[in-house]
């Protein structure tokens, strides 16, 4: 059984009754240690595929399989449970609470779960810290670059250990130097199997990083 399993899936929006077909008939599978990267121009359904994959979205036909549990079947709750579990995604915005510290933004994806404060602190000091902002803990997102900004997004998807990591255009906004250190930090987790990562990128993700490449284009995913 693979770690992903993505079968038949398709997704359409409606708006004002009409369907809008975004893509049909998406299967792959993802094993631990695989970076997928997932190309494609802007509108073909990138962001719509990862939020499919991270149960934000609801498929509107076909099945996800998920390290054994169909996920395409779960409640809203449980798949919330699941994306602070297995699940990591970096987003194309970052989504950070800009009034939160970025040590605050980390330790909070950890309440909930039974871990005490002290516990809770120490790991997210210690991952923001390994990226790089340990003396960038008690700063706001406001007070940050877009590069630091996105490691503490970073930051807050790894402090899980999360099984799979979705990422949307996880080197956009910053210069090539930067975004080859974000993916220096990232690279090492999934080269050693710990876990797989999907990327979807229009373009400035460097392909040769992937083990797999795949891209939307006219409703499909070419493999
Ligand atoms: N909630 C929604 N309701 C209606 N249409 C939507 C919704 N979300 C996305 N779309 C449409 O689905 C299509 C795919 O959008 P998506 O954001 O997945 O593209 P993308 O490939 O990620 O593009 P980009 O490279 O610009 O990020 C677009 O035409 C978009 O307008
Ligand atoms: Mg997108």
């Amino acid at each position: 059984m693979s770690l992903l399993q993505v079968e038949n899936v398709a997704k359409s929006f409606f708006q004002r009754g009409n369907e809008l077909k975004i893509f049909s008939d998406v299967s792959f599978t993802v094993e631990p240690g695989e970076l997928l990267l997932i190309s494609g121009r802007s509108g073909t359904g990138k962001s719509t595929l990862l939020n499919l994959l991270g149960g934000l979205e609801r498929v509107s036909a076909g099945r996800i399989v998920f390290n054994d549990r169909v996920i395409t079947d779960l409640s809203m709750s449980e798949l919330a449970e699941l994306r602070a579990n297995g699940i990591g995604m970096i987003f194309q915005n970052f989504n950070l609470i800009p009034g939160w510290s970025a040590l605050e933004n980390v330790e909070a994806v950890l309440m909930h779960r039974g871990i005490s404060q002290s516990e809770r602190l120490q790991r997210a000091t210690a991952i923001l810290t390994e990226l790089g902002l340990g003396d960038r803990l008690h700063n706001l997102p406001a007070e940050l670059s877009v590069g630091q900004q996105q490691r503490v997004a970073i930051a807050r998807t790894l402090v899980n250990d999360p099984a799979m990591i979705l990422a949307d255009e996880p080197t956009g906004d910053v210069d090539p130097e930067t975004a080859d250190e974000i993916l220096h930090l990232l690279l090492p987790r999934i080269k050693s199997g710990r876990t797989a990562m999907i990327v979807a990128s229009h373009g400035l993700f460097n392909p040769a990083l992937a083990t797999r490449t795949a891209s939307l284009k006219d409703g499909k995913l070419h493999l």
